[in-house]
């Protein structure tokens, strides 16, 4: 299985923090935001990276992390992704290197404490499909919010008003590689991007969609109040270690 992370995007609710800089490249406690999600990736056992940036500080990505030495890599993929489409958009960019295999996407501003492993094992047996990783939070309406029947979801709604389950989506997931005609088919939302509710929408339809709910804490970085629960988790528990 080969891994993506998306970093791409304007960060703009973290302005004025992301004028000059990209959104995962700031500190996250002791180390810039995108350390945890490669990092999350490599304690999978996943080793084939491609990071999707944009903007104008896509070089930086590369003087910081080279080819991947400190995470014990000895090579990244990288891609550009031009202006700002939604995560569907980016995650487009990635069809040449997926190359058919099943793929784990994490959002560069997605820091988990425990290790993914046991869901990207289930997921490389499972026979086709997708898989979403959940988490219960006390704000769902700022996330995707599954529906759930009978251990089974049944549609996705993007920042409901009226959250169906007190789950988010979180930035997780784990697609067959039907995902790039799936996006193809896909048209923007009202904020104008390409959304990954409407991926996950498309599989749960096809009946192909499994979860698992995480383990252990998970937050994303893109707001100032979850830039700075980020940080303090991270300084108090560290993220993503393994086993
Ligand atoms: C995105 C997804 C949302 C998901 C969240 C996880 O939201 O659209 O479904 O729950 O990431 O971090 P965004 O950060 O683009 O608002």
């Amino acid at each position: 299985m080969k891994g993506i992370v998306l970093a791409g995007g304007l960060g703009t609710r973290l302005h004025p923090l992301t004028k000059v800089t990209n959104k995962h490249l700031l500190p996250v406690h002791n180390k810039p935001m995108i350390y945890y999600p490669i990092q999350a990736l490599v304690n999978a056992g996943i080793d084939d990276i491609l990071i999707v940036t944009g903007g104008n500080n896509a070089g930086d990505f590369l003087k910081l992390l080279g080819n991947g030495k400190e995470f014990g890599l000895r090579h990244i993929n990288y891609t550009y992704q031009e202006g700002e489409g939604g995560i569907a958009a980016a995650l487009a960019l990635a069809e040449f290197f997926a190359d058919d295999d099943k793929i784990c996407i994490i959002l560069g501003d997605n820091i988990i404490e425990k290790n993914i492993i046991n869901a990207v094992s289930a997921f490389k047996k499972q026979k086709d499909g997708a898989k979403i990783l959940l988490k219960d939070v006390p704000d769902p309406e700022r996330f995707g919010v599954p529906e759930i029947h009978n251990d089974k979801i049944i549609g996705i709604e993007e920042k409901p008003k009226k959250p169906k389950s007190g789950y988010a989506v979180t930035g997780i997931y784990m697609y067959d590689s039907a995902v790039f005609d799936i996006i193809k088919t896909l048209k923007p939302s009202d904020r104008g991007e390409l959304e990954i509710t409407d991926v996950n929408n498309t599989y749960i339809e096809r009946d192909k969609m499994t979860y698992e709910i995480l383990d252990g804490w998970w937050t994303d970085a893109g707001t100032f109040e979850s830039l700075l629960s980020a940080s303090n988790l991270v300084s108090k528990t560290g993220a993503n270690k393994i086993g």
